[in-house]
């Protein structure tokens, strides 16, 4: 496909060709012509700071063309639709479009309908791909092969984007996932695919990945209090001392310090939370160059 809007399916294969070429980026000079003349625009319908910056580094390092759209200032406030915005950029000339969406369920239908190449920059709870191919780049450039770790992703599965893709990459790749969340959190269509454990058995992991707790989501009562999530499931500068020595700690972030993760551990020895950042500009490099390229 001309497009990347997810992991569930793609095969081993594909992902390494991506890894591949992420680390063949990651030792070039810093900017190319390698999609000189190509015009790709970054349409964020919701909010971002990693994602977005990152694609804009990707496309510049690669010589592309860069527009730049968010919601707030467009004419999705008159009340445009998703779908005749991008009709509108595509009609303007672009080649590609990274997108991030609030709903769920319309990035297919869009792929659909849009002759430009799409990458997903994540829509609702789906997929975030390139943030699950940055997490495998990093693991993989740690551990030297994916097969055979054991990754525990800890916190909000049920809304969780991250987890998912994470879920569809890892498992390709042959690692063994295992989720751990409170009962609120927990997605029950996923169970199939991958254990929920306890906390205990969750930091024995090679790789325990922390999400974002969705504190907007308070309100919902999700959760009882910041302070209840982190002594129950926060990784703690305690529980920290009970991982495995060799293992690392993970994060998509933005972090919430001191919530999910005690405020030291973010930027301890053993967490890789900006690396992982670091990794987001040549896995983003090597995913716009296929979909322009393939
Ligand atoms: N990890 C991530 O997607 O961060 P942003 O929402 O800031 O892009």
């Amino acid at each position: 496909s001309k497009h990347l809007l997810g992991l569930k399916g793609m095969d081993r294969q594909d992902i390494a060709d991506i890894l591949d070429r992420a680390a063949y980026w990651e030792r070039q000079p810093k900017v190319s012509d390698a999609l000189r003349g190509k015009f790709v625009a970054n349409t964020f319908f919701e909010n971002s700071t990693r994602t977005r910056f990152s694609f804009e580094m990707a496309e510049k390092r690669l010589g592309a063309e860069v527009l730049n759209f968010s919601a707030a200032e467009s004419s999705v406030q008159k009340g445009e639709s998703i779908y005749d915005t991008m009709r509108t950029l595509e009609s303007i000339g672009i080649d590609a479009a990274v997108i991030r969406l609030k709903p769920t369920g319309v990035l297919e239908e869009l792929a659909g309908k849009l002759n430009v190449a799409l990458v997903n920059a994540g829509d609702g709870n789906n997929e975030h791909p390139t943030q699950a191919l940055l997490d495998l780049y990093t693991m993989r450039k740690h551990f030297g092969e994916i097969k055979g770790l054991t990754v525990s992703i800890i916190g909000d599965i049920k809304h969780s984007r991250v987890a998912r893709s994470n879920l569809w990459g890892l498992t390709a790749m042959g690692a063994n996932v295992a989720f751990c969340a409170p009962d609120t959190m927990q997605a029950p269509e996923l169970e199939h695919y991958a254990p929920f454990v306890t906390m205990d058995e969750a930091l024995q992991a090679d790789i325990v990945m922390m999400l974002r707790v969705q504190l907007e989501r308070h309100d919902k009562g999700l959760i009882r209090s910041a302070e209840d999530y982190r002594e129950q499931y926060g990784l703690t500068a305690e529980r920290a001392a009970r991982m495995k020595p060799h293992a690392i700690i993970m994060h998509p972030a933005p972090v919430n310090r001191g919530v999910e993760i005690d405020d030291e551990l973010v930027e301890c020895g053993r967490s890789k939370i900006f690396t992982q950042m670091e990794h987001g500009v040549p896995i983003r490099m090597a995913v716009i160059e296929r979909v322009l390229t393939s």
